[in-house]
């Protein structure tokens, strides 16, 4: 069995964003039910349903755990059902929630070399203790058991693979040309399964295109989790919410001739389930007609809380 729960299911800045006065923002805060809050990207997965892997950790997993009783302690004083954090990139919305995880719990954080390198970096990441807390490298093309600190397999197996994405927002380097110094490692996605490889999901929350070869990959797969950034590329422009397109800021946009919709289209996903979705983009309003047009086209939108089990 693999469960996989949706902790958080908003881009960066989350639904509602602290300074967004949209209309759907407005909706969120009264508690309308059909522009149900979100909080930021992240998923935490368990193959025992004792030990528990978060792919990635948001800025809101204070929140996450007490609102998901599977990550509440159970045992003694100190506990968590936390075993390890496999980060996708170096995104604040992704890595911020590791400063939480601090308090001498024994954690494997797992990244690239390029987003470990980003953490030892910046000192602040240095509040997890390193007689606590392994930070262990893996890399694209090559699956791993993420375990617990003292080495005990999670009985997950993740490979981590090559998308096309961009460097952290606080990392572009505009010396250094179109693509901001971005680096292969940068951006990776994930598939996840039993150890049996019987059981299996992808996870992209991140996805600037999908070229041939990804889309090869994804073709057939059972669930995909995929970028839900943006519904359409200059959203924010017109919205007057912000300068950047999607393209911009290496996110896919889900219309548009070179569309999420569309290019999933023949690739035989059977369950396709947009996330890390941006508090600009309408399908998060659960009565829009761009929610509607993503349904029809058989995707499904995740919500924070959303349980599957595979
Ligand atoms: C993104 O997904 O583009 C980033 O999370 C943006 C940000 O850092 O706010
Ligand atoms: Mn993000």
């Amino acid at each position: 069995m693999l469960q996989v729960l949706v902790l958080g299911a908003a881009a960066g800045g989350g639904f509602p964003q602290w300074n967004s006065n949209n209309e759907a923002s407005r909706r969120a805060r009264a508690g309308d039910s059909m522009a149900p809050s979100c909080t930021q990207s992240s998923l935490a997965v368990s193959a025992d349903g004792r030990h528990w892997v978060l792919l990635n950790a948001s800025p809101d997993i204070r929140q996450q755990i007490n609102d998901n009783e599977q990550l509440h302690p159970k045992e003694g004083v100190r506990h968590s059902p936390i075993a390890a954090v496999v980060l996708t990139n170096g995104d604040v919305d992704h890595v911020a929630g590791l400063l939480t995880l601090r308090e001498s719990q024994p954690l494997a954080v797992y990244a690239t070399g390029r987003v470990l390198e980003v953490l030892s970096n910046n000192s602040i990441f240095n509040v997890l203790n390193p007689d606590f807390v392994d930070r262990r490298p893996i890399a694209i093309g090559t699956a791993f058991e993420p375990a617990t600190k003292d080495g005990q397999s999670c009985g997950l197996r993740i490979e981590p693979i090559a998308v096309p994405g961009k460097v952290a927002l606080y990392l572009e380097d505009a010396g250094a040309g179109d693509n901001f110094g971005t680096v292969e490692e940068d951006t990776v996605g994930l598939v996840v399964s039993d150890l049996a490889g019987e059981r299996l999901f992808y996870y992209l929350p991140g996805c600037a295109a999908l070229p041939a070869d990804l889309r090869d990959r994804l073709a057939g797969a059972p669930l995909v989790f995929f970028d839900g950034t943006l519904w359409r590329d200059d959203e924010m422009v017109v919205q007057k919410a912000g300068i950047k397109t999607g393209r911009r800021m290496g996110h896919m946009s889900m219309t548009g001739p070179n569309g999420t919709v569309a290019a999933f289209e023949a690739l035989g996903v059977a369950r396709k389930i947009f996330i890390h979705i941006n508090n600009t983009n309408p399908v998060l309003l659960r009565d829009s007609a761009e929610h509607e047009a993503v349904a029809a086209a058989g995707w499904e939108v995740a919500y924070d809380g959303m349980e599957i089990v595979l």
